[in-house]
């Protein structure tokens, strides 16, 4: 549950500030207008991740789906890599020139709002976790993200998914959707698993949380502390950004 923002005296609007929610990921870029309290205020839009995901072409995709969006006061995106106060410094699946990029300043000129951008895999934890405790976040798409919280506050950044796992493979290359493909459904299932049994003892998260598009793939019977979550979490989570520190 989103807590409600403290509007400014005199602001009688109920439903503003509208905050515009953009999540980049590698195959497709979403958006959604959510209210204070995190409620959607227009239908998800999804278009595909355009090839190569170069910033230019990336911004272009972004402009798209703002138009189509109706008024907004202020936006937040997700970004696939590393980023620190609003630049990006990775972007290992888009194209090999996002380090530097100033994000979160590009999308403010571009739709005339203010911006926070922030890691996809942190955005989404934001939107699943209960602000209870050590609280963790795995997200399973075209990468594998990571985010890892305490009572609610998040360390920002963390790339798990590019941490050994076995084999001299990392999480990401044992679970992205590449091996999916590569290894079919049983033994990603299996690396899955693995995963999950390296992170909990490690990481003594309350819950882990499981989301991204993948997620869909789990198997039924999951540890106790283990939910999956909606891949909407990745666009509401957007809202959080606001309520915390950029
Ligand atoms: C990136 C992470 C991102 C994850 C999911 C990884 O390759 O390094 O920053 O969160 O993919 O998109």
């Amino acid at each position: 549950m989103v807590a409600p923002f403290a509007l400014p005296f005199g602001t009688m609007t109920t439903n503003r500030p509208r905050t515009l929610c953009i999540d980049i990921g590698g195959s497709g870029i979403k958006s959604m207008v959510l209210d204070p309290e995190g409620t959607p205020l227009v239908e998800r839009q999804r278009l595909a991740t355009p090839r190569p995901a170069s910033p230019q072409a990336v911004l272009e995709t972004i402009a798209q789906l703002a138009g189509e969006m109706g008024s907004f006061d202020r936006v937040s995106v997700g970004f696939p890599g590393v980023v620190d106060q609003g630049v990006v410094r990775t972007g290992v699946n888009l194209d090999g020139t996002w380090a530097g990029m100033p994000l979160a300043q590009a999308v403010s000129d571009l739709t005339g709002k203010p911006c926070r951008a922030a890691n996809d895999a942190d955005i989404q934890g934001y939107g699943a976790i209960e602000g209870l405790g050590v609280e963790m976040m795995i997200t399973l798409g075209t990468g594998m993200g990571a985010a890892i919280f305490s009572d609610g506050k998040l360390v920002p950044n963390l790339e798990l998914g590019h941490h050994p796992l076995a084999e001299g493979q990392s999480y990401e290359e044992l679970l992205g959707q590449a091996a999916l493909d590569r290894l079919g459904l049983e033994a990603w299932q299996g690396w899955l698993q693995r995963a999950i049994d390296t992170i909990l003892p490690i990481w003594n998260p309350r819950v882990l949380y499981i989301g991204g598009g993948n997620a869909r793939h789990l198997p039924g019977a999951l540890p106790a502390k283990v939910q999956r979550v909606k891949n909407v979490a990745g666009i509401l989570g957007g809202i959080r950004l606001w309520q915390n520190p950029s």
